[in-house]
């Protein structure tokens, strides 16, 4: 039989991770303390639901041990009166919670699309040979942990680099290269935009909600700090230059003030009987360039048809999921006995 889901001599998390765990890293670990405990409840103070606190909270005990660990499972489990499955379902689930110990310095490397054309994969083998490391892996001396990214979100800078999630744009093999030497010799190179590099541990604490700066002004300062937005920039000037916008984002719809009348006499009144805001749509169909402009402003127009699954046939908005297989029940369909998990109500997805 298998050890229990976040025992020490289980698995990392729960069952659900196949890696063992390292009793001599778990060993060398600090232990969480009362303070971790203190500072949990702070969170969950933050939040009207306790169990809407969890992700900060695995921040946080991430923030003191370097991953996920069983104790920290444990001790978001006990304090939001929960399972250690559901709190390691979560944690399993989004890769920035690690489930072995983490360097001191996360480099995460986009191998997404855009970056990957511009030199990113090149960039990540490089690293991994320099390292001797592969994905999510570590180095013998605790400096680096290594990992292939997604989209970072910033493919205007690509190829993108991330150190502790903050960025290094434009990267190359050589930068690359030149970043994580100096990483290693305990440097801290100033990101290309955003807040200074902290290391892994001290972002898992900002990300837990707790700020490393002295007061709200430093804490600004940080954020606001100088940066290279030009890639940003020149496609604004760009746009602006050629006089395009983004399309209008479409507001709520109204009903009719009397339902039963027709359309037609509730609109304003105008020679071709549609609305200022149609009229003005129907232009910048009629104007669009390309097709991928045309297509934008097509479904921006107030008279676009919903997107399929999006409106259920008696006009109300929402997915139609069967009677009876809503999430958190049996799955069982209509007649079926409909469960809910430890009677805690229906689960939702984030
Ligand atoms: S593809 Fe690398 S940031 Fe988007």
């Amino acid at each position: 039989m298998s050890a229990l889901p976040g025992s020490p001599e289980g698995t990392a998390i729960t069952g659900l991770d196949s890696s063992p765990v390292d009793a001599a890293a778990l060993a060398e670990l600090p232990p969480l303390t009362e303070q971790t405990r203190v500072e949990a409840r702070e969170i969950i103070g933050r939040y009207p639901v306790a169990r809407s606190a969890l992700l900060p909270m695995l921040h946080l005990v991430q923030s003191y041990q370097g991953f996920v660990t069983p104790e920290g499972v444990a001790l978001c489990a006990e304090e939001l009166g929960l399972t250690k499955a559901e709190v390691g379902a979560v944690a399993t689930f989004y890769t920035m919670y690690k489930r072995r110990p983490t360097g001191r310095h996360l480099v995460s490397v986009c191998t997404n699309t855009l970056c990957a054309v511009l030199g990113g994969q090149r960039i990540m083998d490089a690293l991994s040979a320099d390292l001797g490391v592969h994905h999510d892996e570590t180095t013998a001396d605790g400096s680096i942990t290594l990992e292939h990214a997604e989209c970072l979100a910033a493919c205007d800078y690509a190829p993108v680099v991330t150190v502790d999630y903050e960025f290094y744009d434009q990267q190359d093999v050589d930068s690359a290269r030149e970043l994580v030497a100096a990483l290693r010799r305990g440097e801290k190179p100033t990101p290309t935009r955003g807040a200074p590099l902290t290391d892994f541990r001290g972002i898992s604490r900002q990300l837990a909600g707790f700020s490393q700066h002295p007061d709200a002004a430093a804490a600004a300062a940080a954020v606001d700090a100088p940066g290279n937005y030009e890639p940003t920039l020149r496609g604004l000037r760009l746009a602006a230059e050629r006089g395009e916008s983004a399309p209008p984002m479409r507001g709520p719809e109204r009903e009719p003030a009397d339902a039963g009348e027709p359309r037609e006499t509730v609109r304003p009144s105008g020679g071709t009987g549609e609305s200022p805001g149609q009229e003005a749509a129907d232009a910048r169909v009629a104007a669009a360039d390309t097709p991928a402009e045309k297509a934008g402003a097509a479904g921006s127009h107030p008279d676009a048809p919903e997107p399929a699954g999006r409106r259920l046939p008696d006009g109300r908005k929402g997915t139609d999921t069967p009677a009876g297989q809503e999430p958190g029940t049996s799955g069982q369909g209509p007649g079926g006995s409909a469960r809910t998990i430890e009677g805690r109500g229906p689960k939702r997805r984030k």
